[in-house]
């Protein structure tokens, strides 16, 4: 992945990752009242899939990966310790206080729009919180960091800098990606790092930045399904996601909602 190329996007394909982000965020809109104690993890997952469907697009989760164990749901709900790739499941039952990860992907047109956002469940604790305020804000500043003719390692460097400064890690086993018709590709994008280093950000990259920030430690255990990875301390990690395009002069965040 590191060292494939980085392709630049023509104004024709940013559209249409602008229309798959569009609808990206639309369908987390969607959701968002859904997110309430009570609700199982599966039928968010259920509605998730019948509104892709009747807006004429698929779920790229739904399938993805090794043919041996292919992601089996439509999209990701990680809840508290699960750091991401949650899988919906008809037995979770979301509880008041937890905070809950929802990540989809619809593809539009052959294009992938790919967003998160961690919702809190009923009244999380104030810990719980700060935890997701920090690391919405952690993209916030990752994106800020993004210019024509910077580096790659500026986006990681100023989430990573966020971050500690509030005593959190940043987990280092997922990365952003470049984002296309293909649903990952260089560039790799670290939430850590150091400003200066990594390869240029030109204009007509695409890719997400979606740093996972945890309470404990940042080191990631994955679980029996090949899929699931929780903090190893069992403490709570929080993300947020949007899908963006560097621009001449800036940035266009595809997935956030005009
Ligand atoms: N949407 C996730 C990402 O941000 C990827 C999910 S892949 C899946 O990259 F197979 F787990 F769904
Ligand atoms: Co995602
Ligand atoms: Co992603």
């Amino acid at each position: 992945m590191g060292s494939e190329r980085i392709t630049l996007l023509s104004s024709r394909e940013i559209d249409k990752m602008r229309k798959a982000g569009q609808l990206a965020a639309e369908l987390l809109d969607h959701l968002a009242p859904m997110v309430k104690p009570g609700v199982s993890t599966l039928e968010i997952n259920d509605e998730a899939e019948r509104w892709t469907q009747a807006k004429r697009a698929k779920s790229a989760p739904l399938g993805y990966g090794p043919k041996n164990n292919p992601f089996p749901k439509s999209i990701c709900t990680s809840v508290n310790e699960v750091i991401c790739h949650g899988i919906p499941n008809a037995q979770q039952i979301l509880q008041d206080g937890d905070i809950i990860n929802i990540d989809v992907t619809p593809i539009l047109d052959g294009y992938h729009g790919d967003t998160s956002r961690t919702f809190l469940v009923g009244t999380p604790s104030p810990e719980a919180k700060k935890l997701v305020e920090v690391t919405e804000e952690c993209l916030r500043r990752g994106i800020a960091a993004v210019k024509p003719g910077g580096k790659i390692g500026d986006i990681g460097a100023a989430i990573q800098e966020y971050a500690e400064s509030h005593g959190y890690s940043v987990v280092r086993d997922f990365v952003g990606h470049g984002v296309s018709h293909i649903f990952h590709t260089a560039p790799q994008i670290p939430h850590y790092g150091t400003k200066g280093k990594g390869k240029r950000i030109k204009p007509g990259m695409v890719f997400t930045i979606e740093p996972m920030i945890n309470q404990g430690t940042w080191e990631a255990v994955m679980l029996d399904d090949g899929w699931t990875a929780i903090t190893a301390d069992g403490k709570l990690s929080a993300q947020f996601e949007h899908t963006i395009a560097v621009t001449k002069d800036g940035v266009e965040i595809l997935t956030l909602r005009d």
